[in-house]
């Protein structure tokens, strides 16, 4: 396909450019796993959305049985996206090939995941239903509100939201590693009272989602608290009244504290299996976490002051989830992303991370910040719905500092 007299390989300066390169790179693989002689490749096509080329795998008499996906910027095969030799030999073999599966699941094996760091604009409900399963190894978000008066909140009953909660917890499910951690920063709501003759009403949002994770699969871990200053919370509004009046029953606490709700994805393996079984050592041992972290359950950490976002959490916290609950290399993923937090933290922390975001101006805070986050490779970044943030914007913006001396 072209656009302005470009192949779209082209324009998106992909490594892989055209359907003879594709094959090439299909035909050395079935080679190396001694296919190549019993099966024909069908027409690749390119699929820009997600940078790569999907090759149709078929045996001699045509039947379509498999493909292999490669990553159009590296030339890399996607191997969570391709079909397995094995699987391919099952069915060349008209074998059964869910014992094959069987097998495999009875010695379980640790699996690196090969995700790029990833920038998403859409709904992450979609988003998480393209990712590969088991791809990713920690999530640590914090989700929309839930704000009762229709004109602040796209959710018109609080009903509706959970539901659209339990999809998001579901699928998240299905991407991330057995055994993994989902973390999640959350807290009770505040819906104003709509006119003085009504009183307001405090939504528990945190203890609703807990029903949701443990019906979906995930066990419950740890309760940790997040403990702002004393003045955090006053801009509620909540106790004010009673400061005044000092009347019994109107007692209310004015609200400094957030969850963070800590889940692992059930497994039989307990955690040490991951900590031994992990194949790169180096990894392990570099991602010991230093003295001075949180014994508690109880972190005290002062909000974002500075973000463009009205409800970023500080990077300070974002920095103790990855640090506690991930190894260097991972993968994490947030799919309500905001600013980007996350990212940033994790790739500080040399992890990886996947962001999802629908709303445009958010994700083009994202855009804006990832030139200032650490570890970060932009030739590298996968952008899906959105166009890549070029490095050579960078490099221009670094020369007009020089230039202006400052
Ligand atoms: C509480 S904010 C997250 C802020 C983020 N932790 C930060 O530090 O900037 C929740 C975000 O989820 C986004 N969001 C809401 N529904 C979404 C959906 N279905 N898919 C993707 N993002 C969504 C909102 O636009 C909002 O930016």
């Amino acid at each position: 396909m072209k656009r302005n007299g470009l192949l779209v390989s082209e324009e998106r300066n992909y490594l892989v450019l055209n359907v003879q390169q594709a094959k090439s790179i299909v035909k050395d693989w079935l080679a190396e796993i001694q296919l190549a002689n019993v099966m024909k490749l069908g027409l690749p096509e390119i699929d820009d959305r997600y940078h790569i080329w999907r090759v149709p795998l078929c045996a001699k008499n045509g039947d379509k049985i498999g493909e292999v996906v490669i990553d159009a910027y590296s030339t890399e095969i996607i191997a969570s996206k391709t079909t397995k030799p094995e699987i391919l030999t099952a069915r060349l073999l008209k074998q059964d090939e869910t014992k094959i599966v069987q097998i495999k699941q009875g010695k379980k094996e640790y699996s690196l995941s090969n995700l790029r760091n990833t920038v998403g604009l859409g709904d992450s409900a979609q988003l998480l239903e393209d990712m590969p399963a088991e791809s990713v190894d920690l999530i640590f978000t914090s989700p929309p509100y839930f704000n009762a008066r229709p004109e602040y909140s796209e959710y018109e009953a609080y009903d509706e939201y959970l539901f659209k909660m339990r999809q998001i917890i579901r699928r998240c499910h299905r991407v991330l590693a057995d055994g993994r951690f989902f973390v999640i920063n959350i807290a009770p709501v505040l819906i104003r009272r709509a006119s003085r003759n009504e009183s307001s009403r405090r939504i528990a949002v945190p203890f609703d989602i807990h029903q949701l994770f443990i019906e979906e699969g995930y066990d419950f871990i740890d309760d940790i608290i997040w403990l702002k200053p004393e003045g955090a919370g006053w801009a509620t509004g909540r106790g004010r009244r009673f400061a005044a009046d000092r009347n019994p029953l109107q007692y209310k606490a004015v609200p400094v504290t957030e969850y963070i709700l800590v889940y692992r994805k059930h497994s039989d393996l307990l955690i040490d299996w991951f900590i031994r079984n992990h194949p790169d050592r180096e990894a392990v041992d570099d991602s010991k976490i230093a003295d001075g972290y949180e014994r508690t359950n109880v972190w005290k950490i002062n909000p974002s002051t500075n973000s463009k976002h009205p409800a970023a959490f500080p990077k300070e916290l974002a920095e103790k989830v990855v640090q506690y609950y991930s190894f260097k290399g991972d993968i994490v993923l947030d799919p309500f992303a905001g600013s980007g937090t996350v990212g940033n933290a994790a790739s500080g922390l040399e992890r990886r991370f996947v962001l999802f975001e629908n709303n445009p101006e958010y994700l083009e805070i994202i855009r804006e910040e990832i030139l200032a986050w650490k570890n970060v490779n932009l030739k590298n970044v996968m952008w899906i719905n959105c166009d890549p943030v070029k490095p050579i914007h960078k490099q221009i913006e670094l020369f007009e500092v020089e230039k202006n001396g400052h």
